[in-house]
This record gives C-alpha cells, structure tokens and sequence, in this order.
C-alpha cells in the first residue's frame, strides 16, 4: 500500500484538480443514511468531495499531510465545510476520539478484520458501511499486492451485527472490483 513518503509524493505529483468520484460510490448513493460520513483513508478527497455536493457532512481522514491539504483547497474553492484529520490508520486504536457518523466510507484502502470490527462503534444504528476496491480476483503485482485484495472472510467478524444490503462486482481492463454495502443492525 505504500508509506506516507510515498503517498505525500504521489499527492503532490497530481494535477490541480481532483479526480472522478469512485462509480460505484456515485452508483450506490441511494443507500446512504442522511447525515454524516467518515472517509477513511480519504486520499485528496474524490469521493468526500461527491459526498459534500450530495449535501452530506464529511469527516476525511489520512495519514497523507499532502493528501488532506489538497482536499481542504478542493473543499474551500467550492466553498464546502470539511473536517479532516491527519490519522496513521496503522498506529494504536486510530479511531479512538473519532465518534459516530451515519456512514462509512473505504474505499481502495484494505483495513484488517480486527479494524473493520472496531468500526461498528463508530456506526450509528442502521448505518452503512460502503467498501469498495480491488477484490479477490483481482490479478496482483508490483502495484497492487496480494495483502490489498478485499476478500470475502474480511467481514467475518462483523456479519452477526451488519447486515450486507448489496454486493456488485465488476471486472474491466483495470481489474477486478467489488463493492461490500453493510447495514449496521446492532441497536
Ligand atoms: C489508493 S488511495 C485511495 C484514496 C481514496 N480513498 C480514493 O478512493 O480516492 C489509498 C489512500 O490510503 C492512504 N493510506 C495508506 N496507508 C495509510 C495509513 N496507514 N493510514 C492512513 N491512511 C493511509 C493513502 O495516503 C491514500 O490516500
């Protein structure tokens, strides 16, 4: 996955402008609860920025410095209020202060099953938990490692309290995605 040297680098390295939210991220809103999302691991911010448009409050965060100054200028030329916070989702209980948002978004980041079951308290009742990225099927090499892959037993320990409302997978010339929507029913 690369560390912050080499995320802060690839940030800096891009154009002036932000990059296409994710499709099945836009494919799926109907499924988001009003109010709240956090975005972990964020990056500069495609996706908190269609999340902001479609009038959502967006909470980002990233280890990337570079990654969140380009979303705070993406954010303040459209005039948007966007909370980020600067997180190494790899250090000690990350989302310890975090709170409770209505949804959650990872995209193209692999979390491991004991951070995706720490997620739940940090989910409202009914909240949606959105995953999306490179799945299992997907051909790994020098870029993306075999450890990035999302794969089914990544939610194991997470299926007694949420409840997967959709699951899509597509396979194009970039690879193979999937995209996990849970429903946290835990009251
Ligand atoms: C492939 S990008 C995805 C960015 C964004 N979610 C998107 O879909 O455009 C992966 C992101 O994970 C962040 N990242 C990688 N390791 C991290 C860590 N340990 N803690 C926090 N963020 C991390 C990188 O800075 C980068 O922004």
């Amino acid at each position: 996955m690369g560390n912050n040297e080499y995320w802060n680098e690839k940030f800096v390295n891009r154009s002036d402008n932000p990059l296409r939210p994710e499709k099945s991220l836009v494919d799926n809103i109907r499924y988001f609860k009003k109010g709240t999302v956090l975005d972990i691991a964020c990056g500069d911010g495609r996706n908190a920025l269609f999340l902001l448009e479609k009038c959502f409050s967006v909470t980002g965060i990233d280890f990337s410095s570079k990654a969140l100054e380009r979303l705070n200028l993406f954010g303040k030329r459209k005039g948007y209020l966007i909370n980020t916070m600067q997180i190494d989702l790899d250090s000690p209980n990350p989302l310890k202060n975090i709170g409770f948002f209505d949804n959650i978004v990872i995209n193209h980041y692999r979390l491991n099953k004991q951070q995706l079951a720490d997620i739940e308290r940090h989910l409202t009742s009914d909240g949606i938990l959105f995953v999306s990225g490179f799945g299992h099927k997907h051909k790994v090499d020098s870029k993306i490692k075999e450890e990035d892959l999302i794969q089914p037993t990544d939610f194991e320990n997470i299926e007694k309290s949420f409840e997967l409302v959709n699951y899509t997978e597509f396979q194009d010339e970039r690879g193979f995605f999937v995209t996990y929507i849970f429903c946290n029913r835990k009251i």
